[in-house]
């Protein structure tokens, strides 16, 4: 309550009025508290349920509220009506952290989540991303076992370097990320100072149903700056929450942070014959083959006043997608869209995109029913076809589904290899051509001091040998700094 409001008298959850904020009901002051002390129990039952499960990855994060406003012209490209020039679209926006738990601190090396959900006027678009542009795999069945292998033991419950670095050096396609993760994007200074990815490519159809594979980079306008490995080791105890509250605070003093986004575009055609399979989740494309178109910018401009049900509540699934923007043949984007909802209705209840942050800001016309805490009210007729009025599926509204033609063999293999198609090309050009000698100098002291960190034989030396894969130099010098001080 503000100063000057008028009071409010505390009620039960049914609206009835409470005679004590303090007093259970008993017989005499000092005699046994009473069953039907109804307070009492709401107060105690309503406490016991208060925790919902926590996402399995991504647990830890907070966001905001604000505008996707369109400042370029990119209609030749797509017909989404939320990047059409001049459109502006309410947005929101969840940064995580994805080993962590709910508690976790906000300065351990790891990804950043980048999850940004439009209120479209075609209905709700989710560009589930990170603030990195690959990944640490090419394909779905190891994503499970990868988060396995950065959470806890199963013996001591503790996180442990040696099965993290045992599962990378098992899975040569991680070197890319891994060489992201142990720089310096590995620990952003803020979330406001950190660039958000699709790193998928996804497809983008305009009005003349032309095909495009695109990938999109949110950069910030604040400037990418990061975290020593000593100033986030200091906050990870001085202040579990320093993101959370830096853009909270940032917002509440007006001080908006905000992101442009540029695209990649690929012509449909391209993706055949190029070099390499630009579907492949850990790769870039080379900015000199596809440049950064920009699209618009995205300002963060509220925050929440209840985080439960605002952003813990918030669920974000890359199956969202809009007339205008489609899936790629990427394996990893393709599983995405089942596992999302699928977390959703464990986590949420099937229900779940009646949460108002979830909800459209268009109507909906689904045949969805019933179900537990269904708030929402259906009419009949509840089937279609039917002869009494019902929505109807327009194409008109969507064109045909943006897909692929495909045919072969059902296996279980790995891609079809192109010319340029490999596990550590990339990471080597980032660490020669990108970093500075201060950044190699910082990635070999993170590389060292992560591996000094009770990584063991056999990993250690596979760790040495997936470094000189990347780098000979590189690995050399993680080798001789590891142990001159094992
Ligand atoms: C969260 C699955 C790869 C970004 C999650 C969640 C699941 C999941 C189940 C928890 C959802 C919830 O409970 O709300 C997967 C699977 C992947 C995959 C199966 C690969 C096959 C990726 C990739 C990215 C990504 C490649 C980024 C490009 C995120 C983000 C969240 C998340 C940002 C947190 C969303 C939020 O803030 O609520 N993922 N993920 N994931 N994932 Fe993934």
């Amino acid at each position: 309550m503000t100063h000057g409001e008028a009071k409010r008298p505390t009620t039960t959850d049914a609206g009835i009025p409470v005679v004590s904020d303090e007093h259970s009901l008993t017989v005499g002051p000092d005699g046994p508290i009473l069953l039907q002390d109804n307070y009492l129990i709401e107060q105690m039952a309503q406490f016991n349920r208060e925790r919902i499960p926590e996402r399995q990855p991504h647990a830890k994060g907070n966001g905001a509220f604000g505008t996707f406003e369109v400042t370029g012209d990119v209609s030749a490209y797509t017909k989404a009506a939320v990047f059409q020039p001049g459109t502006r679209t309410d947005m929101m926006i969840r940064f995580s952290t994805v080993a962590g738990e709910r508690g976790s601190p906000d300065t351990w090396r790891d990804p950043r989540g980048f999850a940004v959900k439009f209120y479209t006027s075609d209905g709700n678009y989710d560009m589930v991303g990170n603030n990195t542009p690959v990944f640490f795999m090419r394909d779905p069945m190891k994503f499970q076992h990868f988060i396995r292998s950065q959470k806890r033991r199963a013996d001591t419950n503790s996180r442990d370097k040696d099965m993290q670095w045992d599962f990378w050096t098992l899975s040569p396609e991680s070197a890319h990320q891994v060489t992201w993760l142990m720089g310096d994007r590995g620990i952003p200074k803020t979330w406001r100072h950190m660039n958000g990815y699709s790193s998928h490519t996804y497809m983008w159809v305009n009005s003349q149903e032309e095909k495009f594979w695109v990938k999109y980079h949110f950069k910030t306008d604040q400037g990418v700056d990061f975290l020593t490995q000593q100033e986030a080791d200091h906050l990870a105890g001085a202040d579990g929450d320093y993101h959370q509250n830096d853009l909270f605070q940032a917002i509440e003093r007006g001080d908006h942070p905000s992101w442009t986004l540029y695209m990649q575009i690929m012509p449909f055609a391209e993706a055949e014959t190029y070099r390499f399979n630009p579907f492949d989740l850990t790769k870039i494309w080379p900015h000199g083959d596809y440049p950064l178109i920009e699209v618009g910018r995205m300002t963060l401009n509220r925050n929440p006043t209840d985080h439960h049900t605002e952003i813990e509540q918030a669920a974000f699934e890359p199956n969202n997608l809009v007339p205008g923007v489609g899936p790629s043949p990427d394996k990893m984007l393709l599983a995405r869209m089942f596992s999302y909802a699928d977390a959703h209705r464990a986590r949420l209840g099937g229900n779940y995109k009646q949460i108002p942050v979830n909800s459209a800001q268009v109507p909906v016309h689904s045949y969805s029913k019933d179900g537990a805490m269904r708030v929402d009210k259906i009419s009949d007729p509840v089937y279609a076809p039917n002869s009494y009025g019902g929505p109807e599926a327009d194409p008109n509204l969507t064109g045909p589904p943006p897909g692929w033609h495909t045919s072969g063999e059902i296996v279980q293999q790995p891609y079809t290899k192109r010319r340029d198609d490999d596990d550590f090309g990339q990471a080597g050009t980032m660490v020669r051509e990108v970093l500075d000698d201060a950044a190699r100098e910082r990635l070999v002291s993170n590389v060292a001091g992560h591996l000094l960190d009770g990584v063991t034989e056999p990993v250690l030396k596979r760790a040495f040998e997936y470094w000189r894969n990347v780098d000979a130099d590189i690995g050399d010098r993680i080798e001789r700094t590891v142990n001159n001080n094992r």
